[in-house]
């Protein structure tokens, strides 16, 4: 008799593939070699008949691939916080239940944010494109000036673990953090040293503008031309949550006239950004490809969490981190 079948939609850290390939005694395992992901009809394809799925950010996981995987399909697991590539209300009525990794990667997220923030005040991207370029012929008394960070105003949008963690971080710097949430965050907002204020206030003081909301129908495009012209024209925008979440037409638009100074963007909409899109035309942004969890520790934490969401639906346990636990009401 054949082995239930699992999937693995990609190479991830060792330390997770070893967990899911040690239970090899007992299913069939395929881990997908590509560096580029399957295809939604490959994808489709291979989830038929699968009792296990371990997926990734860039897997379009919907009610179609859900039915054609059929009811044995006992866990999707993946690897990432986001998961708003999956369609959860139609997991939930199959009763399939979802795994991610959620805390892990707080910090290295928080980082890179910093990272972003940092390079883009001091034009760290621009400096080593001028070097390489050979166009570095004296020390400059007026070039590459940038906003000071020490002192300035950071604003934060969404003051969930990656947000708090951000604004962590800048007490080192001095700064004055004030922060939107739908939810006031009162006991965190104290520790974090954090000031509450409407999203408005937060938009026009900010001197650096850090996005941590999730992507959903309510925040898709939300920062649109609107808000954008709220902001001063010194400011810089950096997101590190999803791309969508920033109308990328508006940005443009508030890129190229001025309305703001410059952003700072670890995603894009698409992902990856088309070669064509006018953000690449501009000097006053920087582009990361979706890197801010790839540290060795997180990346590696992330992939083990999601072994282990993976092996507990195997044995119809409660995931140890699962985004729909109505799967489990009676
Ligand atoms: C990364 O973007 C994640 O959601 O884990």
């Amino acid at each position: 008799m054949s082995k239930p079948r699992l999937f693995v939609t990609r190479i991830i850290p060792p330390k997770g593939l070893d967990m899911v390939q040690a239970l090899s005694a007992d299913y069939d395992i395929e881990v997908w070699q590509d560096p580029l992901p399957p295809a939604h009809d490959v994808l489709i394809e291979k989830v038929k008949g699968l009792t296990g799925l371990l997926c990734l950010l860039t897997d379009q996981i919907d009610a179609n691939l859900m039915d054609a995987s059929g009811p044995q399909l006992k866990v999707i697991s993946q690897m990432a916080v986001g998961f708003d590539n999956i369609d959860i209300p139609a997991a939930t009525a199959r009763r399939i239940p979802i795994g991610h990794t959620p805390g892990v990667l707080t910090d290295a997220t928080a980082d890179f944010a910093w990272a972003l923030l940092m390079a883009a005040a001091r034009r760290v991207v621009e400096g080593d494109k001028f070097t390489r370029a050979g166009q570095w012929q004296t020390w400059g008394p007026i070039d590459f000036l940038g906003p000071d960070v020490s002192g300035a105003t950071l604003g934060i949008v969404g003051f969930g673990r990656i947000g708090q963690a951000v604004a962590r971080r800048a007490q080192g710097f001095d700064m004055r953090v004030l922060y939107f949430d739908p939810k006031r965050q009162s006991e965190a907002e104290q520790a974090c040293h954090a000031e509450y204020a409407d999203l408005d206030t937060v938009l026009r003081e900010a001197d650096f503008l850090s996005i941590h909301t999730v992507l959903s129908k309510e925040t898709y495009h939300y920062f649109d031309d609107a808000k954008l012209k709220l902001m001063k024209p010194s400011a810089v925008l950096i997101n590190t949550a999803r791309g969508p979440v920033v109308d990328p037409a508006a940005l443009y638009r508030a890129l190229s006239t001025g309305t703001i100074a410059y952003a700072a963007l670890d995603v894009t909409e698409p992902e990856p950004i088309n070669m064509d899109d006018p953000l690449l035309t501009l000097d006053n942004i920087i582009i990361a490809p979706h890197i801010a969890s790839a540290s060795f520790t997180a990346r590696n934490k992330m992939a083990t969490m999601a072994a282990a969401n993976l092996i507990a639906g195997l044995k119809g346990e409660r995931l140890p981190n699962c985004v729909n636990p109505q799967v489990y009401e009676a």
